[in-house]
């Protein structure tokens, strides 16, 4: 079977509760009566009830940009699986490169969020990719290995089919630069093969890939017409509903 498109929009630390509001109200008008491609809006922790309510009954999901992997308790600061779940988001998006890279998570903390994630019922976004310098010095592919065999260490078949992978390679995050489709189909294939290797072809085929990293309206159906590119993890472009809907639209 087909993967259906999947496009997500992380708002990051961006909006205030009326521009939150207003947003996702725009961008429910636009995309969110439409079933052609998957759509989930991932605001500030603060703001996804506002979020909920202005996208309505209608076919947009909620989700978030981060957790912790414990259930409650003395976690000063922290935001739990379970009250993600309570206050209705469906996703929760997990390693973004700004948690590893500005904030410091390693791939097994990563890892302890992916499997508590799953066992509260969301849906991870698993976000994957190199440095530039790990680029220039050709370790793309085995870094970006290392990424998904640790972070999905535990993560049996079954809950495979739950986890989304995001190929975000961190020098084209709001750069302005995106990677080629060529160059994101190449490492998509990779972690396919390595998803095939991990659990099997039927897994593999089924988990969807997004690309990540300075997704634009004029540059998203290129990326999207390659074989292993199953959508967009959608950064700045998400803050304005009419681009962040050419992105849906062009997924069509
Ligand atoms: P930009 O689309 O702003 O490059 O951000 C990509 C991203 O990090 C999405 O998670």
């Amino acid at each position: 079977m087909a993967r259906k498109l999947f496009v997500a929009g992380n708002w990051k630390m961006n909006t205030s509760l009326a521009a939150a509001k207003a947003l996702a109200s725009e961008v429910a008008s636009l995309v969110g009566a439409q079933d052609a491609v998957d759509v989930a809006l991932c605001p500030p922790f603060v703001y996804l009830p506002a979020v909920k309510e202005a996208i309505g009954g209608g076919k947009i999901a909620l989700g978030a940009q981060n957790m912790f992997y414990e259930n409650d308790g003395a976690f000063t600061g922290e935001i739990s699986g379970a009250m993600l779940k309570d206050i209705g988001c469906r996703y929760v998006i997990l390693g973004h490169s700004e948690r590893r890279h500005v904030i410091g998570e390693s791939d097994e903390i990563i890892n302890r969020k992916m499997l508590k994630a799953i066992s509260d019922g969301l849906l991870p976004i698993f976000c994957v990719g190199e440095l530039l310098a790990e680029r220039e010095a050709d370790q793309t592919m085995e870094v970006v290995r290392r990424q998904v065999q640790v972070g999905l260490e535990g993560v049996s078949a079954t809950d495979m089919l739950k986890v989304t992978v995001a190929y975000e390679p961190v020098w084209a995050i709001g750069t302005g630069k995106t990677a080629t489709p060529e160059q994101a189909q190449e490492v998509h294939a990779m972690i396919r093969g390595l998803l095939v290797n991990m659990y099997d072809k039927t897994v593999a085929e089924a988990v969807r890939i997004q690309y990540g990293g300075s997704v634009k309206a004029s540059n998203a159906a290129d990326l999207l017409g390659r074989p292993d590119i199953d959508g967009a993890l959608v950064g700045g472009a998400s803050l304005k509903a009419a681009d962040f809907a050419g992105i849906v639209n062009a997924g069509k």
